[in-house]
């Protein structure tokens, strides 16, 4: 695979998870053992990544400790008899480089890709959001999948996209796909996207999930590309850009194993813990036959007339 340079932008301010996020930042939070962003991480190295830049701000300095070697760390575990706990500190050791830029205003996620300009320059990207895990446990290969389409078609936008109920349309960029049939199609031809379109004018039921394959020629739309929706420059708007002006885009849709996991506010960052936690090799038995008594119980006191 020729295309190993992720970006990854993690300048978002969290306030949809306030007061969590006040002074942590959102992609630190934990979802089962580890933080939102080493899923990313260790998704992005499984598809073949190398390089990492994220774009960070205001108080993400965090992320930055979180994949340096602490060997303070390290020597007080060795020192003190804990080795078995080094493993937990493996992913440090993964050879991945990072890198690290700063987005000094909130102008929004197409500005926060924008800012990756300096590193990327002319080379095609991926831009995986921090935000958002793909699959549990992050067992995912749609960014290598993603990138082999990318390369097959002579592509210049490759964007992934997950099936929504109707009403959470307004809450993500929608796809257009070239025809309505390539809708429940795997891989599509596409035509358009919106950014969080009311439920009338969505053009599909179709999210952009996070993950997406750029040729360079993004950055001159994302240069062109004014304030949008909620003031903010915009992602999707270079991208419609990108179609508009005869750039070849697709879809790919995510397979049924690999959902989203939203950690962007709390209704999906709740699910996703649970979900993780569940599945956990070591504490997800007890915590099944835990939740299950903590439900019977809610169903009992609150459907009890009914039994
Ligand atoms: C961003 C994008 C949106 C996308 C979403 C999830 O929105 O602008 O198009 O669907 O991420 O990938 P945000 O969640 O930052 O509001």
């Amino acid at each position: 695979m020729a295309i190993d340079l992720a970006v990854v932008p993690v300048a978002g301010q969290g306030t949809r998870l306030l007061p969590s996020t006040k002074s942590q930042p959102k992609e630190m939070l934990p979802v089962g053992r580890k933080p939102v962003v080493q899923y990313v991480v260790e998704e992005l190295a499984l598809s073949g990544i190398h390089r990492l830049m994220f774009v960070t701000g205001p108080g993400k300095v965090s992320i930055e400790n979180h994949f340096d070697t602490n060997w303070e760390l390290i020597n007080f575990l060795r020192e003190t008899g804990r080795e078995e706990l080094l493993e937990e500190l493996d992913f440090e050791r993964r050879s991945l480089e990072y890198f690290y830029t700063r987005q000094r205003r909130q102008l929004g996620l197409g500005h926060a890709v924008l800012c990756a300009k300096p590193l990327v320059g002319d080379q095609p990207f991926v831009v995986a959001l921090g935000d958002s895990i793909i699959g549990v446990n992050a067992q995912s290969d749609i960014v290598a999948r993603m990138v082999d389409r990318f390369e097959q078609e002579a592509a210049d936008v490759v964007v992934a996209f997950e099936e929504v109920p109707a009403q959470e349309v307004v809450r993500y960029g929608i796809a257009r796909p070239a025809t309505p049939d390539q809708a429940t199609e795997e891989v599509f031809e596409l035509a358009d996207l919106v950014e969080k379109p009311s439920v009338e004018e969505a053009p599909s039921r179709l999210a952009v999930a996070a993950r997406y394959v750029f040729a360079p020629r993004i950055f001159e739309a994302l240069e062109a590309t004014e304030a949008g929706k909620g003031g903010e420059i915009q992602l999707t708007d270079a991208i419609r850009k990108v179609l508009a002006d005869g750039g070849r885009g697709i879809g790919m849709r995510l397979q049924p194993q690999e959902r989203r996991f939203d950690i962007g506010n709390f209704g999906s960052y709740f699910r996703a813990f649970i979900e993780f936690a569940l599945n956990d090799p070591r504490y997800g038995e007890d915590l099944r036959a835990f939740v299950g008594e903590l439900v019977d119980d809610a169903g009992g006191s609150a459907g009890g007339e009914e039994d």
